[in-house]
């Protein structure tokens, strides 16, 4: 059966901060998408661990939390005012609590546990079944979604990437110092790419996309060109 060209599933993949929910949150409002904003589910896990006592510095308790799994329910709903897919922890908006510092400092350590990769991968495919979205993460070209129609995989520069992310904190209120936020983005990159399971990486098809010294425009400009180039066949 021919695939549907305007049914397609996108991938974005990339390091930490570097600006990826931002362009996938842009390319799926142009081409009328859903938008699914992967580690939005890790973080309302460690969100979910962290409430519950079941992190304590880099321990996790492992029993506790997969006894717990049944009753984790992560689902987006999507805001017609904000016009975003707003994160829900069981009925719950958590979508400001699970970017605060805190929960961004234990998500890696809850994203390396295989019993949770299996559970949100698992939802992940469901959410993208019908194709016509773009969906951003650490493995979606790679494991979540290997038959991507297209995959993007994003860099920029470290300094650039903590540099976004503080101003992100600020504007949201939160201080962070410059230093503390390098420092988490390093052990991220580091985690997120040493990891065993679905480490980060550039799947073998996918387009590099170093958005350093770009703007959104440009990025999205350059996307949408891409998209028809496909569309068209
Ligand atoms: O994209 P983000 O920074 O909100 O992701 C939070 C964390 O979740 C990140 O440290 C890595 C992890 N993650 C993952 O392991 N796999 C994904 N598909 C998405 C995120």
């Amino acid at each position: 059966m021919e695939k549907r060209r305007d049914r397609l599933s996108i991938a974005i993949d990339g390091y930490s901060s570097c600006g990826k929910s931002t362009i996938a949150k842009d390319l799926a409002k142009k081409l009328n998408y859903a938008y699914i904003d992967t580690g939005a589910m890790y973080r309302a896990i460690t969100l979910y661990a962290m409430e519950h006592n079941l992190i304590n510095g880099n321990e996790i308790d492992l029993k506790t939390l997969e006894e717990h799994l049944p009753k984790i329910d992560i689902s987006f709903v999507f805001n017609r005012k904000t016009k975003i897919n707003e994160t829900y922890l069981n009925d719950r908006n958590v979508e400001g609590e699970i970017r605060r510092l805190d929960v961004s400092n234990k998500v890696s350590l809850i994203s390396t546990i295989d019993f949770i990769r299996n559970k949100l991968v698992e939802l992940q495919r469901k959410m993208a079944k019908e194709g016509r979205v773009v969906m951003d993460g650490r493995d979606i070209g790679t494991v979540v979604l290997p038959n991507a129609d297209l995959k993007i995989f994003m860099t920029a520069s470290p300094e650039i990437r903590a540099e976004r992310r503080h101003k992100e904190l600020l504007e949201k209120g939160e201080a962070a110092s410059l230093e503390e936020i390098v420092k988490n983005i390093d052990e991220r990159d580091l985690l997120d790419t040493t990891r065993k399971i679905s480490p980060l990486k550039q799947a073998d098809d996918a387009i590099v996309l170093d958005n350093s010294k770009l703007t959104k425009e440009e990025q999205l400009y350059w996307l949408v060109k891409i998209v028809e180039n496909i569309q068209k066949g």
